[in-house]
């Protein structure tokens, strides 16, 4: 066969967070200074046109090659899923290596599918660790990064877990955040928050006079799955509507379980803007637009330190401690009480101004490539 020499690489992607990292190493790869074949496989972890269709089309990710259409499940039948159908397109692409990005249970199902078949494993955005084991993406961080053959990271400090966890440090690379790539790429033609608002709503509260508006995403199961949490966050995020308008695009699980714990009417306020699932350029033209941002989101505490606007994390405890140490979060966990005074410093201080971390420069999938070129036999 013609192309039989190129060397094959099979790259991942199943959710939403996926899709932003896969995008720019996809784009690198084609260009890359040694001819390279990649072949996208999309396990249809997300599979509602707003969790999917649209990010393919506004960040250009090509068509996957292969949509296993694994959907929705428990852990065990998701991840066990995604496996079972990954094997004979393994098989079938015979591959020199896969590449897998993120923390998300399409990415530990395929490198474990792949690395018990002798096929080298990639990790993008590895060795970062909350040190929470009650977060299902942690347990997907450390196996994967312990059956991967070659592991980039995001920051210096990931590269202190992964030695600590027994990792060599030949096969650790410091390429930089590849989700900051494509952020540097399209925050010129994000969506304006008025368009995105006037397509739902009648977006005066929001938008007009001086206060602005701060942006809310809620959807770990730690803060959505039980009915006690839920309800005290929702109690203490109706409160800060109250000083600073919140727009709250609803991820599908989030609104799943509003509706189940009979919450909604703590929702039912002007000052609170509902939104579906919002599409990449809307979201960030929102971000950017945003006095503070609320979220329990590993990708939106980088996104936000690279854009410079504080972020308030919904969370005890962070993976991403660069953000912290250096960008414009701060973990204020589910305390009501704690939350209030970190929204309360942003309003009256302005919040942490931070800087962008260490290679944070829109060219780590270019890095990425490079550096597969070399390794790749
Ligand atoms: C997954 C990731 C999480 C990531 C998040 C971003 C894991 C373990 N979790 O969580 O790390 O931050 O994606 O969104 O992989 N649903 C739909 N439509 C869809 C997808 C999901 O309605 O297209 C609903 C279903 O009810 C589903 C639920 O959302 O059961 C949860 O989806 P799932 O993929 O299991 O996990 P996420 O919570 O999205």
């Amino acid at each position: 066969m013609k192309n039989s020499r190129v060397p094959k690489i099979v790259c991942v992607v199943g959710a939403r967070p996926n899709f932003m990292k896969i995008a720019p190493i996809m784009e690198a790869l084609v260009s890359a200074p040694r001819a390279l074949r990649a072949h996208l496989v999309h396990t249809g972890q997300h599979y509602d046109a707003a969790m999917k269709h649209q990010f393919f089309t506004q960040l250009g990710i090509p068509h996957p090659d292969i949509d296993l259409g694994v959907g929705s499940g428990s852990h065990a039948v998701q991840t066990a899923e995604i496996m079972h159908r990954f094997e004979p397109v393994l098989d079938a692409e015979r591959p020199q290596a896969v590449l897998v990005v993120g923390d998300v249970n399409s990415t530990i199902a395929c490198a474990l599918v792949a690395s018990k078949k002798g096929v080298p494993v990639i990790h993008v955005e590895a060795g970062l660790r909350s040190y929470d084991r009650a977060m299902p993406e942690e347990i997907n961080r450390v196996l994967t990064d312990q059956i991967s053959d070659l592991l980039f990271i995001t920051e210096r400090s990931a590269r202190d877990n992964l030695l600590r966890e027994g990792v060599a440090d030949e096969r650790i690379r410091f390429a930089g955040n590849v989700m900051i790539d494509t952020l540097m790429r399209h925050v010129k033609q994000a969506t304006p928050a008025e368009q995105t608002l006037a397509a739902v709503t009648d977006s005066a509260p929001f938008l007009a006079g001086s206060t602005g508006f701060g942006v809310l995403t809620l959807h770990r199961p730690s803060n959505v799955d039980d009915p006690v949490v839920l309800g005290r966050l929702l109690t203490v995020l109706r409160e800060i509507s109250e000083d600073l308008p919140l727009i709250f695009p609803i991820h599908p699980r989030t609104e799943a379980r509003i509706a189940q714990a009979g919450l909604a009417g703590l929702l039912d306020t002007p000052r609170i803007q509902r939104l579906p699932p919002l599409g990449y350029l809307e979201m960030l033209g929102l971000m950017s637009r945003a006095r503070l941002v609320l979220t329990d989101s590993g990708g939106i505490q980088e996104e936000t330190t690279a854009l410079g606007v504080p972020c308030i994390t919904l969370r005890e405890n962070t993976e991403r401690p660069i953000t912290v140490e250096q960008g414009t979060n701060t973990i204020a966990g589910t305390d009501a009480v704690k939350i209030m005074a970190a929204v309360s410093d942003v309003l009256k201080n302005g919040g942490k101004a931070g800087r962008v971390p260490e290679l944070w420069d829109g060219r780590a999938a270019q890095r990425i490539a490079a550096a597969l070129c070399e390794w790749l036999p």
